[in-house]
């Protein structure tokens, strides 16, 4: 069995200067430093965050993929080009530029990469768009998409047909925390990184859950990245609310929260054998996949040490390392 990496993220070498495209700001370019090096720059000027070479080129992740024993890594963008409150036919444009660029490089190496496209979510018609042309045309297996868009959160009616689109065509959804809630608190400590992520990830899991996407969509893949973030430390409090105040809960769907359990997948990405107990015991053994976070630093630097490192879940390690993340993906075991 294949060991599978579900959460990696790829950048193209060069990135457009959308800025002078569209004529407005607030996208990402990359600055090379050198061969190896770059800076990740919005157009503002303001730095993001320094990457390396892993990040776009190919074959430095597969040496490195080689010496972890990661025999499959799945793409997808990194969150911050969402581009969630671009102009819908502007998302659009960066989408389909960012997921050609992605399917070039699985079809580089196809035993080596699968991936995730992104979608212009802002406008959920032309998301569909993109997510027929991703599986249809460019062979990906599914999309990411963030935890929210823009004011919506993923029980918004106007993102149902998006889901349903995924469910139809056999789509894997991994979702993404981006665009932290409470950034302006959060200035110090990397607080939206410690704090911010695993909110947005409950906020998340709670809307599809609440909103009655997962009870409308029986069918429907969908994951989680950071093992489900705050969801499964609060899911006592969140399966209490339900039944102490339904009045305020369970207005959209009457199915408790506990009752989703199994029904999505979550990535193993907790840094703490206790946890990764925990969440293999909460949603399954046949639920939890192997991810990274690759290739940046609050990411699991040898993929897969934290599942091989907790001796009770021995039987279920080529599961947690592969096969389940095949079965999420809609690929052949
Ligand atoms: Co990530």
């Amino acid at each position: 069995m294949p060991v599978v990496d579900v959460h990696t993220h790829l950048l193209p070498p060069e990135l457009p200067r959308w800025k002078e495209r569209f004529g407005y700001g607030g996208f990402v370019h990359l600055e090379h430093l050198g061969p190896c090096r770059a800076r990740m720059l919005r157009d503002d000027g303001q730095p993001f965050r320094e990457v390396e070479e892993n990040l776009w080129s190919p074959a430095a992740r597969i040496a490195e993929c080689d010496r972890a024993g990661v025999d499959v890594q799945v793409l997808s963008t990194v969150p911050v080009m969402f581009s969630y409150w671009a102009k819908p036919e502007d998302g659009a444009e960066v989408a389909r530029f960012l997921n050609d660029h992605l399917a070039s490089v699985v079809a580089g190496a196809p035993q080596r990469f699968l991936g995730l496209g992104t979608l212009p979510m802002q406008a959920p018609a032309l998301a569909v768009r993109e997510l027929e042309r991703c599986v249809k045309t460019l062979g990906l297996s599914g999309v990411q998409i963030g935890s929210h868009v823009n004011d919506w959160n993923l029980s918004d009616p106007a993102l149902f047909e998006v889901f349903a689109a995924a469910s139809e065509l056999g789509a894997a959804v991994f979702v993404h925390p981006w665009d932290m809630m409470g950034e302006a608190r959060m200035q110090r400590y990397w607080l939206p990184w410690l704090v911010g992520m695993p909110a947005e990830v409950s906020l998340a899991i709670c809307s599809v859950i609440f909103g009655g996407v997962l009870e409308r969509l029986p069918a429907l893949r969908i994951g989680f990245a950071h093992g489900g973030g705050a969801f499964p430390g609060t899911l006592g409090r969140i399966q209490h609310g339900f039944e102490s105040r339904p009045d305020l809960v369970a207005v959209d769907s009457p199915v408790p929260p506990r009752a989703y359990l199994g029904r999505f997948w979550v990535d193993s990405l907790v840094h703490d054998p206790d946890m990764l107990r925990l969440i293999v015991k909460l949603f399954g053994e046949d639920r939890v996949m192997l991810g990274s976070d690759y290739p940046f630093p609050l990411g699991e630097s040898e993929p897969g040490a934290l599942i091989r490192s907790v001796p009770e879940l021995a039987a279920t390690h080529e599961r947690l390392l592969g096969e389940n993340a095949l079965r999420w993906l809609g690929r052949p075991c």
